[in-house]
C-alpha cells in the first residue's frame, strides 16, 4: 500500500522502475489515471527537472510535459542550448494525474515519493530543478512561495538544486519586461546553463 515505503535500491535500472511504476496501485490516483507518466529525456542527463504531476495531455500520452507547459519548458531549455533529449531527464512528483489537475495530496506525494527518490539516485544528475512550489515542498520540505526562493541554489542530500517558476505560471504571466516572471526565468536558466558547462 501507499504507506509502505519503496526500499532504496530495489530497482536494478530505470527501465525496471518504469515497468513497476506503470502497474502501481499505491494510491487512489491509480483509479482515475489513463496512463502512468514516468519520465522523458536521458537517463544520464546532467539536469533532472521535476514537475508537479501529469495534466490531461500527459495522462493521455503517458509522457511528462507534452502540453502547453511542456512546450514552453522546451523553448526555455532550448534557448540556452539544452538538448531536451540528451541534456535533461524530466519527471514529476506524482506519476498519475490528479483529477481536475488539483494539487496532489500529502498522501499521494508520500505514496509516490519512492519512485522519485530512485529516479534521482539512478540518474545521478549534477543539478535538480524544481518547478513550482509543490515540487519544492514535496522534495525539500520548503514551504516558501516560489517567487521568494526561485533562482536560489539549494542543497538536498548533497545535491545541487534550484527552485524555478512552473511554466504554467509563465503562461499566465506573458510579460517579458525586466523583472517579470519570464525575465527572471531567463536569468535562472542561464545560471543553470553556466553550471552545467
Ligand atoms: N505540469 C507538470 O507539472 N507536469 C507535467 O508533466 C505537465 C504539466
Amino acid at each position: 500500500s501507499g504507506s509502505v515505503p519503496i526500499p532504496p535500491g530495489i530497482y536494478p535500472d530505470l527501465e525496471t522502475l518504469g515497468t513497476h511504476c506503470r502497474g502501481c496501485v499505491r494510491c487512489d490516483l491509480s483509479e482515475t489515471r489513463t496512463n502512468v507518466v514516468v519520465s522523458r529525456g536521458s537517463p544520464t542527463a546532467p539536469v533532472l527537472i521535476i514537475g508537479e504531476g501529469p495534466g490531461q495531455q500527459e495522462d493521455e500520452q503517458g509522457v511528462p510535459f507534452v502540453g502547453k507547459s511542456g512546450q514552453l519548458l522546451e523553448k526555455i531549455l532550448e534557448s540556452v542550448r539544452f538538448n531536451t533529449e540528451t541534456d535533461v531527464y524530466i519527471c514529476n512528483i506524482v506519476k498519475c494525474r490528479p483529477p481536475e489537475n488539483r494539487v496532489p495530496t500529502t498522501a499521494e506525494v508520500a505514496a509516490c515519493k519512492g519512485y522519485l527518490l530512485e529516479q534521482i539516485r539512478m540518474v545521478d544528475p549534477k543539478i535538480i530543478l524544481l518547478t513550482g512550489a509543490t515540487a519544492l515542498k514535496a522534495l525539500l520540505g520548503v514551504k516558501s512561495g516560489i517567487s521568494k526562493v526561485r533562482g536560489q541554489w539549494m542543497e538536498w542530500e548533497g545535491r545541487l538544486c534550484m527552485p524555478i517558476f512552473h511554466p504554467a505560471y509563465l503562461l499566465r504571466n506573458p510579460s517579458r519586461d525586466k523583472g517579470s516572471p519570464k525575465w527572471l526565468m531567463w536569468q535562472d536558466i542561464q545560471a543553470v546553463r553556466a553550471k552545467v558547462n
